[in-house]
């Protein structure tokens, strides 16, 4: 399939949903394979798709160029694990190439963390200037715990070969009733050492987690920073990546801390994204079932029709999502796993 960008855009260099806001920042999961299986994000069984029905890395880049032609200027890369999806520098290359020559504002990834001893360099070289990294905990067993799978001294090599490569690095940790709570604020000062700024989220009801009852993890921020601000002096401040985070400065660190409340306080008002799986499948948000089939328009259509079906797409974003998690309403508020659609 070609991948040039020759044909005329019929329509301004902008994508506008019916509530007046601009989309410009596009997540796409380029796997829904992990090598950790998180205790809120998977059931420890999990089947995945096969990978017939996966975009090939050439589809996707000209999805993502297609969106750059429509309007978007950030991606950010998810999965699953994004850097588990063999040949993945491939795309990040060619798609860093554009942030390198101002095409894009920022090409960014969401990991866990496992591959970057190996990967982090090329991330760099590529055009990557900015990772955010998954970790719940710094205890090791905590962590095999809470990943099921995964090696904490493996994630933290990782850190450290980001770190020397160059990329900015921010740390994720869900919040996690009696997992992590009481470690969050060591957590923050190590952040605070090692020049990571930190977000925290709370938990959301996506996707079945099997034996796991998701309202035994959750845990409002509010009572996050509460706790912390016994600690630390947390000053409100201004600072918006684009994200959902709302940010406040450490006083004793210097370093930015953010909160993502999905559940406690409704961010949708500025929601500026939407995310495509790596079947193709545009959800136009993160809480909400509807979505556009991309790959049925680009295989059937080619890139008109799927330059038709993005912007048809975002004529179709929902005001916002609804997340509850009390007795009430302890299924899944949406059946996909967050691997399904990366964040
Ligand atoms: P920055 O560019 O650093 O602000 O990144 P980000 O916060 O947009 O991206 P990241 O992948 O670090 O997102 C952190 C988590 O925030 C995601 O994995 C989701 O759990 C959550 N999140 C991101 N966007 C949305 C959204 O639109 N709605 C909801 N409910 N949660 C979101
Ligand atoms: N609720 C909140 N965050 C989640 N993540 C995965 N599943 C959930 C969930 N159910 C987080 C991961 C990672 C990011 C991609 O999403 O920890 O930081
Ligand atoms: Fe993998 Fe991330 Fe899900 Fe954990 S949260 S299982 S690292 S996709």
């Amino acid at each position: 399939m070609p991948l040039t960008d020759d044909a005329p855009v019929p329509r301004p260099n902008q994508l506008i949903d019916p509530y007046g806001r601009t989309v410009d920042y596009l997540r796409v999961s380029v796997t829904d394979r992990c090598d950790f299986r998180c205790v809120y994000c998977m059931a420890e069984e999990m089947t995945f798709l096969p990978k017939a029905e996966l975009l090939t890395l050439e589809e996707l880049e000209v999805l993502c160029r297609r969106f750059m032609a429509a309007g978007i200027r950030k991606i950010r890369l998810t999965g699953g694990e994004p850097l588990v999806r063999r040949n993945i520098m491939q795309l990040i290359r060619a798609l860093g190439a554009e942030a390198k020559a101002g095409a894009l504002d920022e090409l960014t990834i969401t990991t866990n963390g496992s591959q970057l001893v190996k990967m982090a360099d090329d991330l760099f070289d590529a055009g990557v200037r900015r990772v955010n990294i998954s970790l719940d905990t710094l205890d090791p067993d905590k962590f095999r715990q809470i990943t099921r799978w995964g090696d904490l001294n493996k994630v933290l090599d990782g850190l450290r070969a980001a770190q020397s490569a160059g990329l900015d690095v921010k740390i994720n940790a869900v919040a996690l009733k009696g997992g992590n709570d009481a470690e969050l604020g060591d957590m923050l000062a190590w952040c605070g050492d090692e020049g990571f700024d930190m977000t925290i989220i709370e938990v959301m009801p996506m996707g079945d987690i099997g034996t796991e009852n998701r309202l035994d993890q959750y845990l409002p921020l509010s009572r996050v920073r509460a706790d912390l601000s016994k600690r630390f002096t947390l000053t409100d401040i201004p600072f918006r990546t684009g994200g959902p985070a709302r940010y406040v400065k450490v006083e004793e660190t210097g370093r930015k801390l953010g909160f993502i409340t999905p559940l406690t306080h409704n961010f949708c008002e500025s929601c500026n994204r939407v995310r495509v799986t790596c079947t193709g499948q545009l959800f136009m948000c993160l809480g909400q079932d509807d979505n556009a089939d991309l790959r049925r328009a680009l295989r059937d259509g080619g890139e008109p029709a799927l330059d038709e079906a993005i912007v048809e797409a975002i004529g179709r974003k929902p005001k916002g999502h609804d997340f509850i998690i009390d007795r009430r309403h302890s299924n899944p508020a949406v059946s996909r796993h967050m691997n399904v659609t990366g964040g």
